[in-house]
This record gives structure tokens, sequence and C-alpha cells, in this order.
């Protein structure tokens, strides 16, 4: 089976961002935010998870799961903190051929199987995935925004603020691309659903510093 023959624009190399689906040994499903890379001849691809994530454990324990690949901002938003993730659970439906589940209305899919785990540093490792099906689902045809582009870039930034909490130089620069984000968002969305999208992320993005600041220092 090859992803270049149902998705024939890919370029091998490329880190393209989609939502990975996947599902615990005690079967609950979650999905996340994750960038992927196609190998050249799309055989095959890698994920970079975080040994922190879920999708990491339920990936290794599991061994399958499906990429899901949209281009609505919306699943970036809800799945990129969980404090955000509930509503975005909810969109999620059953696979043709893998337990983990796929989320409703993207423009794509790709169930695969894990072939392999390496290790990349203390905290990342390479999943490599082989794909079991890849098929369409609902075309999104938008005309370009930057406020969608915004927004993901919004999303990564704050999926990374707890990583960083401790870590001033690094919480700047990703508060510094939320704030970036926030004017072009501002600029080319006001008033629209992905203006709502961003005041929910800043919403819990403040809460996070907040919680922070107010917690008393450990010993
Ligand atoms: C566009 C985008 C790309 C991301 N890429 C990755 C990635 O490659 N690896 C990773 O571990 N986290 C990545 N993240 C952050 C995770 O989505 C985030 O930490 C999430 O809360 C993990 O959820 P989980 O614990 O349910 O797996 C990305 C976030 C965004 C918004």
């Amino acid at each position: 089976m090859k992803i270049s023959d149902v998705l024939n624009n890919l370029k091998p190399y490329v880190i393209y961002e989609t939502l990975i689906s996947s599902i615990s040994i005690n079967g609950e499903p979650d999905i996340a935010p994750m960038g992927l890379k196609f190998s050249e001849k799309f055989e095959e691809f890698i994920l970079y998870p975080f040994k922190s994530a879920k999708t990491y454990r339920n990936l290794v324990e599991v061994g399958e799961g499906v990429v899901n690949i949209t281009r609505d901002p919306r699943p970036f938003i809800l799945g990129c903190l969980p404090e955000l993730k509930h509503e975005l659970l909810k969109d999620l439906e059953r696979s043709k051929l893998v337990k983990a589940p796929r989320l409703r209305g993207s423009e794509a899919y790709i169930e695969f199987k894990v072939k392999e785990v390496r290790e990349k540093s203390i905290n990342r490792v390479e999943v490599i995935c082989e794909p079991v099906t890849a098929y369409l689902g609902d075309l999104r045809v938008e005309p370009y925004s930057r406020a969608v582009y915004a927004l993901i870039e919004a999303s990564v930034n704050a999926s990374r603020v707890k990583v960083f909490l401790n870590k001033s130089r690094e919480l700047l620069k990703v508060l510094n691309g939320i704030s970036y984000a926030e004017s072009i968002i501002r600029r080319t969305g006001e008033g629209s659903e992905y203006e709502k999208l961003l005041n929910l992320l800043i919403k819990s993005v403040e809460e996070i510093l907040r919680r922070t600041s107010s917690s008393p220092p450990s010993p």
C-alpha cells in the first residue's frame, strides 16, 4: 500500500503537522498534534514524540495509531493542551482497520502500525511507522488565511509552555511566539471563530502561568 497513491502531493523530508490518534492498553482513546516526516519512497514515516506524551506510551504499548490529516486549526488548538482536550475526544470515531480511533471530518487518514522505536535523546524518541491503509475523508477547501497558520503556530508554542516553565529564556521565546501569532489573528480574523479559538488558548496558557506563579517554590 503506497501512501503517495492516495496523497499525491506529499513531499519527502518535510515535517507535516498532523493529529495522531491512539488508544491505551485499557481502551482509552487519545489524540494530539504531532509532526511527522515521510521517507523518500513514502513506504514509512517517522513520528517524534516526547516520552512524556500519552501518544508515545500508547504507540509503544498498543503498536498502532492513525494519522489524521487536516488543515482545520480547531483540533490543533483543542489537542495541544490536556486542559482543552475533552471537546476533541468527542470527535473521535472508529477507524477501518486499527483499534485506534480516527478524527471525524479529517481530509485524509493513514492507519498505521509501529515498526520500530529509536531512542533519540533522554526525553524524545523516533517512532518508525508503516501504513496499513490510507484513504481520503472530507476535503476542506478554504483560501489561504494567515489566521489559520498563525493559530497552528500559536498551538505549537502553547504546547511548550509547561515544558519550559523553569527555563526563562525558552519560556520567553514561546510566549513571544504566541504574542506574534495573536497579533496576526486579531488583525486577520477579528470576530471570527479563529479569534475565539485563540482566546480559548490564551486563557489556558494564562491559567498555566497563574497556577505556577501561585504554587510554593519547591524545597
Ligand atoms: C502543531 C503541533 C505539533 C506538535 N508536534 C509534536 C511532536 O512532534 N512531538 C510531541 O511530543 N509533541 C508535539 N506537540 C505537542 C503535543 O501535541 C502536546 O504536548 C500534547 O499535549 C501531547 O498530548 P498527549 O500527552 O495526549 O500525547 C505538537 C503540538 C502542536 C500544536
